[in-house]
This record gives structure tokens, C-alpha cells and sequence, in this order.
């Protein structure tokens, strides 16, 4: 029934977002023959500004900063969610008590790196692991069971408050919703 309830209310996000974005390029299709937005492009894209975590001045694509905002978000969100924390992630909690942070750094990376690419960004690749074997603790020892598909909407809920802490607006939250529920069938494995 949650299941039903919260995809129901993806669905109909993703519908709202699809139909805004093809209103706006059949607009913008009478001036110009630009190619067709990419999600990433909606979420700010290659567009160069100043990397606020970085004390070198470093320059980051505003898509991927958003990214990056969203997923460390919502990896705070999953750590202090108590139906997902211990069970998956004692791996990574573990090391962030112990003030190593090693691992969710490069989490957070590879998340960055997926979404980035998952959302067609150009300028970037993702190294890590596929998300069978990401999300099998056979294949990843960091993975503390297997997700159910009760587990996998929790994990979209917590990513949707990540989304809306940094202020992602609705239409977009639902296209990145759409593009999770396209990963289900490979990370939910119980
Ligand atoms: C579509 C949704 C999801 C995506 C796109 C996703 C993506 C990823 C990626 C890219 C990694 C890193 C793989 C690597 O290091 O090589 C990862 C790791 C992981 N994922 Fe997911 N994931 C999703 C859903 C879930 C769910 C539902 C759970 C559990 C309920 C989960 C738990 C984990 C855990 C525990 C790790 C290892 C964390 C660590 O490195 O300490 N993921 N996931």
C-alpha cells in the first residue's frame, strides 16, 4: 500500500515534469534547433562556478554541485534514518565515528559520479562497482544485507528529503524519481 501510494505520487511528479519539459522545448523548438535539455542540464549543467568545499578556488559544473548537495544530503538523512542506517550502512557509520572519512568520501563520489552521468552529463564517468554487485553483500561487504523493495522506497524517501533540503524544485525531484524506479529491479535483491 506505501509502495502503491509513494510511486503514485512519483508517477504523476514524473508525468507533471514530462509535460513541462515538452511544453518547453516545443517552445523554445520554433527559435532554435538546439538539442533537447538533458535532466542534467535542467539541474544547472556545465554551467562553471566556484566550489564552495574546495579551499584552492577550484571550478565545478553547477549540475554536478547540485548533485553533490543532494547526495551528501541525503547520505546525512539515510545516516540518521533508523529503518536504513544500521541495517545497510554500519559499514561506512563505523568509519565516519571513528572520524575516517575515507569511505564516504568516495561514496559520495561515486554517487556524485552516477547521478552526474545517469542524468546525462557528459563530463564525467562512473568508476564504481554496477548496481548488482553495488547493492549484493556478496559483491559489496560495504552493503549490510540485501534491499526489499520496502527498503528501496525508503532509501527514494530519504533521497527526496536530501532533494528538498537544497531546494530542488518538485518537477525535478519527480524526474529524478523516475530515473531511480528504472534502477529498482537491480538494487532491490531480497
Ligand atoms: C536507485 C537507487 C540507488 C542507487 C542509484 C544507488 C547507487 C549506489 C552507488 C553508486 C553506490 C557506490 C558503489 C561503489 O562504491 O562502487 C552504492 C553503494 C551502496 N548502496 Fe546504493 N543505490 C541505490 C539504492 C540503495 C538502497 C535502496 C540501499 C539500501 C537500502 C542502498 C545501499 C547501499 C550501500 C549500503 C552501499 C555501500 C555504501 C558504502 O560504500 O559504504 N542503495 N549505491
Amino acid at each position: 500500500m506505501k509502495k502503491l501510494t509513494f510511486s503514485t505520487v512519483m508517477a504523476v511528479m514524473a508525468i507533471v515534469a514530462t509535460t513541462i519539459a515538452l511544453s518547453t522545448t516545443m517552445t523554445s523548438c520554433k527559435k532554435s534547433t538546439s538539442s533537447v535539455p538533458t535532466l542534467y542540464d535542467s539541474l544547472g549543467g556545465t554551467a562553471m562556478v566556484k566550489d564552495p568545499a574546495s579551499s584552492s578556488g577550484a571550478m565545478i559544473e553547477t549540475g554536478r554541485l547540485g548533485i553533490r548537495s543532494v547526495v551528501d544530503s541525503t547520505i546525512f538523512v539515510i545516516a540518521a534514518d533508523p529503518a536504513l542506517n544500521n541495517k545497510f550502512f554500519s559499514v561506512l557509520l563505523g568509519e565516519v565515528g571513528k572520524s575516517n572519512f575515507s569511505g564516504f568520501n568516495e561514496l559520495s563520489m561515486n554517487l556524485t559520479d552516477f547521478f552526474s552521468v545517469a542524468t546525462g552529463a557528459k563530463d564525467y564517468t562512473y568508476t564504481g562497482m554496477d548496481m548488482v554487485k553495488a547493492h549484493n553483500p556478496a559483491t559489496n561487504s560495504r552493503m549490510g544485507t540485501k534491499a526489499s523493495t520496502a527498503d528501496f522506497d525508503q532509501f527514494v524517501g530519504d533521497l527526496v528529503k536530501g532533494a528538498q533540503k537544497n531546494g530542488l524544485p518538485s518537477n525535478l525531484i519527480g524526474s529524478v524519481g523516475k530515473l531511480v524506479y528504472t534502477l529498482e529491479g537491480q538494487v532491490v535483491q531480497k
